[in-house]
């Protein structure tokens, strides 16, 4: 015959846990051991709570940091962004004046400084976060606009790119500063899973009901436990990683009613699709 005395840790009306005291022989307990483990209970439960609410804390401020750090980041680059277009006007405007025989070396500095300047651009619609401006979307052109936005980040770090543009893709309603942050961050993902080089394929399709876009890379994979949180924000495993880029990505894809997917297994690359509905539904 066993005894067992039983007290619950009690929060805020609630039962966290049980402390259970057992004794091998028949044995009735006191009413001051009742009492005495029912003080310990209480004391307990409290210090649990404590170290709960403590854990809780910890995550917020470091959650607090982090959202900062973003803000700050997305100001210094639109500072960066005035500071770089205001000599380019006027590098381009004394461009012309310039006493020089063979023009075609114009052009080209011109070609660059307007390439620089689109650069900038982007880099200054991702910073700002506004609501959405419902436009015509070329799905192909805002792809191009991000590749060029990493370009040369893909030659130096040898990926090989590899693009299948459908021609024959309908305009989409939606933002396209939007849009094209979603693909800069797919796409910076994927630079960031092919540290040694390997093939970025980005393919886009009419199927009918959507436009689908597939962006996959051949870096280090995903594995099936870390799959399930990407989606969630501070999620990185990457060292300085926010953790932000896939929650705001998949926060803009169900802005415009649309669906994302992740593919792949662990050392064989990975595939994130993007399926934006023709018809919006609303
Ligand atoms: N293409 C990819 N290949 C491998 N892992 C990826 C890829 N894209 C995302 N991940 C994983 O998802 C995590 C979250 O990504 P993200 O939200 O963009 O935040 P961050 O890039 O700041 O870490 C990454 O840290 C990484 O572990
Ligand atoms: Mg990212």
């Amino acid at each position: 015959m066993h005894s067992l005395l039983s007290v619950p840790l009690m929060v805020k009306g609630k039962a966290i846990g049980v402390i259970n005291v057992y004794k091998s022989t028949q044995y009735e307990f006191t009413e001051e051991e009742v009492h005495l483990l029912s003080s310990l209970a209480d004391q307990s439960a409290i210090a649990i709570e404590n170290a709960r609410l403590y854990e809780k804390m910890v995550t917020l401020q470091e959650e607090i940091r982090r959202v900062e750090k973003l803000g700050v980041l997305g100001e210094l680059a639109m500072e960066m962004a005035h500071e770089i277009r205001n000599p380019l006007t006027i590098i381009k405007m004394l461009l012309y004046a310039l006493p020089v025989d063979d023009r075609k070396d114009l052009t080209v500095i011109e070609g660059e400084i307007d390439r620089i300047n689109k650069i900038v651009s982007q880099f200054l619609n991702y910073a700002r976060s506004e609501g959405p401006q419902w436009r015509d979307v070329d799905i192909n052109q805002t792809l191009d606009n991000t590749l060029l936005l990493v370009s040369h980040r893909l030659n130096r770090q040898k990926i090989h790119l590899e693009k299948e543009a459908d021609p024959d893709l309908p305009f989409l309603k939606g933002d396209p500063d939007k849009i094209g942050q979603v693909f800069l961050n797919l796409v910076i993902n994927a630079v960031e899973a092919m540290p040694e080089g390997g093939t970025l394929n980005i393919c886009t399709r009419n199927t009918g009901q959507h436009i689908l876009v597939e962006i996959a890379d051949t870096g280090q994979g995903i594995s099936q436990e870390m799959k399930e949180k990407i989606f969630l924000p501070f999620v990185t495993t990457k060292k300085g990683g926010l953790g932000l880029g896939l929650p705001i990505v998949r926060r803009i894809v169900e802005e415009h009613k649309g669906e994302i997917s992740v593919d792949g297994q662990e050392g064989h690359g990975t595939t994130f699709r993007v399926w934006f509905p023709l018809e919006r539904g609303i």
